[in-house]
């Protein structure tokens, strides 16, 4: 015992780097990834290397130590610091030399780098082995799940010629709830509670927005909305929704095996799940055959589902749909699409991601029908941007229009008796008929 050296700043540094290469060459398939197996396993390798290093580590510098040889050995890699970040929402590597995160909305570059080309592909495998998948020339695209649920993308060359990338979008230890996005004003407590009633009463909802404007996030919040004793199918790619109602059933995508078998798309659970006796039916994304299923669904006595889409906006989500609808594999006239969609669908909730890295729900749109071929749209609320302050900082509040939904005694019908000052009536100035959109 006496003999047991105290660590400098530089020795920790070496005993690290040492320990890296030691434990490299044990690690085998069945170690990778950091699950609570292999970092007891690597945890016990360790502590005989600090042995035979004869190194006196206090137990908080060992548990330092150990974090970075997992990263390095069974990890991910340099990211590792920013997946344990809470503020980092998401990490985009795009080949050895270049790190992004997203920090309070915003992207920003990090000094951190992988040492070679060689490290990110071990970082990739990490997170692909553990699942019992593999990402090679055979296989450069892989969409993985890690074990705290974060979604992750992987792509290698020759399809990415920045070296391998490994996108990100971590797990949100807590999902953001209404109260949250009131506060940071991505909507009004008059929007929430009309959303509500409109859950609460059965609507069909879509969300739209494009890639990382809070989509699924909203969608999360408006699925809150569901009263408890509802029984709900969610379907999703890869499972992020947080619902805290007790009675749901969580379906999730499944890839194809190597022989090529076992793929399970978004559309084979839409329909298995309308076999599952659901009184509500969330898709975390609409992306294909699956919009008609569930238009069909919605028409005929599935109501009260929620869905998203991707796109920037209202007008856009219907054409998105009817896109969506044709990938169903039938030549449907587009009359007819439309005039499916004007029935479903009676909300559109656009969101979207504002320069300042701020999201906000920009549109809340009715479905009020077809008039000759088109959809008629109708903002119920809708966004205004008054300037960028200072700090540039998007300031702005979501409206009402002044115009009441056609669907309101139905929600009168539900219960739901909304005060005219939620539509805007005795303020000075709501938008009125310049929010209407044809
Ligand atoms: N209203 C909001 N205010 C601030 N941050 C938000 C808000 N909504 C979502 N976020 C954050 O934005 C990021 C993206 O959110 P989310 O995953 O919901 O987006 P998305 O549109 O579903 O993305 P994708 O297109 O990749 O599926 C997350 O980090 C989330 O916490
Ligand atoms: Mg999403």
């Amino acid at each position: 015992m006496e003999n047991l050296t105290t660590l400098n700043p530089t020795q920790f540094e070496q005993l690290c780097t040492w320990s890296i290469t030691q434990l490299t060459p044990l690690v085998d398939t069945l170690h990778r990834g950091l699950s609570q197996a292999n970092m007891e396993w690597l945890s016990g390798h360790l502590l005989k290397l600090v042995q035979r290093a004869n190194a006196r580590l206090p137990e908080n510098d060992y548990q330092i130590l150990l974090t970075a040889v997992a990263d390095e050995v069974i990890g991910y890699g340099p990211i590792g610091e920013y997946l344990r970040d809470p503020s980092v929402s998401e990490v985009m590597v795009n080949g050895a030399l270049q790190i992004y995160i997203e920090r309070k909305g915003k992207l920003v570059e990090t000094e951190t780098r992988y040492k070679d080309e060689a490290a990110v592909t071990r970082a990739a495998e990490n997170i692909v082995l553990p699942l019992g998948r593999k990402v090679d020339r055979s296989q450069p695209l892989v969409d993985a799940r890690l074990p705290d649920g974060s979604r992750v993308n992987v792509i290698i060359p020759p399809c990415a010629l920045n070296g391998v990338t490994i996108t990100i979008r971590k797990f949100p230890s807590k999902r953001l709830t209404v109260e949250d996005l009131i506060g940071f004003g991505s909507l009004t407590t008059q929007a929430a509670e009309f959303l509500k009633a409109c859950v609460a009463t059965r609507l069909n909802i879509i969300v739209s927005g494009g890639t990382g404007s809070g989509k699924t996030t909203l969608l999360n919040v408006i699925s809150s909305f569901i009263p408890t004793d509802e029984r709900i199918c969610t379907v999703e790619d890869s499972a992020e929704l947080q619902l805290s109602q007790p009675h749901v059933v969580r379906l999730e995508t499944a890839p194809a095996l190597p022989d090529g078998s076992g793929l399970i798309s978004i559309r084979d659970l839409v329909r298995n799940a309308l076999r599952m006796r659901p009184e509500r039916i969330v898709v975390g994304e609409v992306r294909g055959g699956e919009a008609l299923d569930m238009l069909q669904a919605m028409n005929t006595g599935h109501d009260g589902s929620l869905a998203t889409v991707h796109a920037n906006t209202p007008r856009d989500a219907v054409a998105r749909l009817e896109t969506l609808v044709l990938m169903a594999g039938f030549d449907l006239p587009v009359h007819v699409i439309r005039a499916q969609i004007a029935a479903a669908v009676h909300l559109i909730v656009q969101q979207e991601r504002m320069r300042d890295g701020s999201r906000k729900i920009t549109r809340i749109t009715e479905l009020q029908g077809l008039e000759g071929e088109n959809v008629v749209l109708q903002d119920i609320f809708l966004f205004q941007a008054t300037a960028l302050s200072n700090n540039d900082k998007v300031e702005g509040a979501l409206k009402p229009t002044g115009i009441r939904p056609s669907f309101t005694p139905r929600l009168e019908r539900a219960g739901f008796k909304l005060s005219g000052a939620i539509f805007g009536a005795g303020t000075l100035d709501p938008i009125g008929q310049q929010g209407r959109r044809k």
